[in-house]
């Protein structure tokens, strides 16, 4: 109960974003390291990595790392719109009657455009997960045969997909929303953690900046890339 009081203090919540934060900032590096298997024209390797994550342990590794995820996922989002809608509250003065005082007013600004750009990438990551890890499969003739056995040809669908120019243009304007996300989530969340050192501050928020420009523009340069390649 006391645990719960303290997990639930603005200094709580704070911890909680920025913890589950970065946990989710390791996903997006792990899921776009194994999306750059989608550069190559040999469908194999990208198939063979989805096919391992599916069936290693049985499936029960996946199931476990899912269940990860979605506990971080929910767990930030809550956390996250509570922050939010805290600062929003607590500013005395709207918006609209006097525009951006600046200080406190800055701050609240950047808090709204986090939980503007957070809540995209969770309507995002629905769809996305619905349109690729539930979309078609074996029966509906996406198979593929590795090692003699017959198994899902993920590699074709998506690169069916981006060979879609409003598939592309979607997937663009998502990441370079990731990519603003990250940028500030990075430095908010070693902020939270209390690494706010003045000798170490320039070097972290480059490296915020480094780690959001790298992740946007990787997972957009997927399926420009493969956009790219199938109009030749
Ligand atoms: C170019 C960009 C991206 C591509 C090509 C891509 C591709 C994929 C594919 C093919 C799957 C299905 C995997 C499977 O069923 O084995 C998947 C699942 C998923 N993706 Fe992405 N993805 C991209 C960006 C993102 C981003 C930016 C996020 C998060 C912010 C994300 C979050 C997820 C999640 C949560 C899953 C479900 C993982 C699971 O339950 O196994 N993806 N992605």
């Amino acid at each position: 109960m006391q645990l719960a009081k303290l997990l639930w203090s603005s200094v709580g919540k704070k911890l909680l974003t920025g913890v589950t934060g970065l946990g989710l900032s390791g996903f997006v590096a792990a899921h776009l390291a194994g999306n750059l298997l989608l550069l190559t024209d040999n469908p194999d390797p990208f198939n063979e990595y989805a096919h391992f994550l599916h069936t290693v342990g049985h499936g029960k590794v996946l199931y476990l790392m899912e269940f990860g995820l979605i506990a971080f996922f929910l767990t930030h989002i809550v956390t996250g719109v509570s922050i939010a809608l805290n600062k929003l509250r607590s500013r005395p003065i709207s918006y609209q009657k006097e525009g951006n005082a600046g200080g406190n007013s800055q701050k609240t600004l950047s808090s709204l455009s986090m939980a503007f750009t957070g809540l995209l990438l969770l309507v995002f990551v629905v769809l996305h997960v619905k349109h690729f890890k539930y979309g078609p499969g074996m029966e509906d003739g996406y198979q593929t045969v590795l090692h003699g056995e017959t198994v899902r040809d993920l590699y074709k669908f998506v690169v069916e997909e981006f060979g879609k120019f409003h598939m592309v243009a979607l997937y663009t304007l998502t990441m370079l929303m990731l990519g603003l996300h990250l940028r500030h989530g990075v430095w908010s969340a070693f902020q939270s953690l209390g690494i706010r050192f003045p000798k170490f501050e320039i070097a972290i928020h480059q490296a915020g900046l480094l780690f959001s420009l790298l992740m946007s523009f990787g997972f957009i340069a997927v399926p420009l890339i493969v956009f790219a390649k199938s109009l030749k």
